[in-house]
């Protein structure tokens, strides 16, 4: 079996052996199973580098003896696992025009509360911005409720802090800068923090969409945003997600999902606002 190139400094006695094909598709398998993520034969590298920080980590030298330690489901290292081979790229404002025509959409009915999901939310960027639009649409005159969830405990952790990188927001207008973040000091100052007010109005909680139940509450969403997420899934359990966020909206619930997605049909009870924005139809087959 070919070897990988060491990193530069590392000690020869932690040099790893390549991924095989065949560890590759069992650990494929096991990612498909618990979380839905479809991997492509082609994303052999890609895992390959991504769970070489893992055998580093763990000191373990092939992935072999890795795909014992998962192949065991009390394994510890499970969400190591689910964490290292996610995809989060997100970012604040991402598909804009969402954020507007949520706005758009929800006025002319005078809500008296605001309720809405932010399914796979990665770093929260997205909970982030549904809060920041929100509120300067609606104000404080009703509640706001936003719940953010992802499988990704890593990602949520990030999401949870509100911490960010001051280059993440650098492309945002000056006056959302100024609304929505704090800069940070000292050796805190290339930071930015999600302002309080903001953050207190979104509740982020581990949930893997495969799960059978999934625990959150009675009432249903004005609107659910599950966006860049099912493409990774393939279409049965899409089309199975999609039954499931139907019953949990409203009767004119509205649904958004990423631009490379336009996963619903009439036949999933869902009608088509364009711009990848559906509205729940009463029925579904
Ligand atoms: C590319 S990010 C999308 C982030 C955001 N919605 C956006 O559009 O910018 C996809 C997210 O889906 C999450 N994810 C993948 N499989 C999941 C599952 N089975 N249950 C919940 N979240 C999942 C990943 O952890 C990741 O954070």
């Amino acid at each position: 079996m070919s070897r990988t190139a060491r990193p530069a400094g590392e000690p020869p006695a932690l040099e790893r052996e390549q991924l095989s094909a065949a560890t590759f598709g069992t650990l494929r398998d096991l990612l498909h199973a618990h979380s839905g993520i479809a991997l492509a034969a082609h994303k052999l590298t890609m895992v390959q580098s991504r769970l070489a920080k893992r055998l580093r980590a763990l000191g373990i030298q092939t992935y072999e003896e890795y795909l014992r330690q998962i192949e065991d489901p009390q394994s510890a290292e499970w969400p190591e696992f689910i964490n290292a081979l996610t995809t989060n790229l997100t970012s604040f404002f991402r598909e804009g025009h969402h954020f507007t025509r949520l706005v758009e959409l929800l006025k002319p009915a005078s809500p008296r509360r605001i309720r809405i999901w932010s399914a796979g939310c990665s770093t929260g960027e997205e909970p982030y911005t549904l809060a920041m639009t929100l509120s300067r649409a609606f104000g404080t005159a009703l509640p706001i409720q936003i719940l953010a969830t992802d499988l990704d405990t890593a990602v949520l952790d990030t999401a949870a802090s509100g911490i960010y990188p001051l280059a993440r927001i650098e492309d945002l207008d000056l006056e959302w800068k100024r609304l929505a973040f704090l800069r940070g000091t000292g050796p805190l100052q290339e930071k930015v923090r999600v302002r309080p007010e903001l953050r207190q109005l979104i509740t982020f909680q581990q949930l893997n969409l495969l799960d059978e139940a999934w625990p959150l509450g009675n009432e249903p969403f004005q609107a659910i945003f599950c966006r860049n997420v099912m493409i990774y899934f393939d279409k049965p359990t899409q089309r199975k997600l999609l039954r499931r966020f139907h019953d949990l909206l409203e009767p004119e619930g509205l649904m958004f999902v990423g631009h490379s997605e336009a996963l619903l049909d009439a036949n999933l009870g869902f009608q088509s606002l364009g711009q990848t924005i559906y509205r729940r139809k009463a029925a579904r087959p």
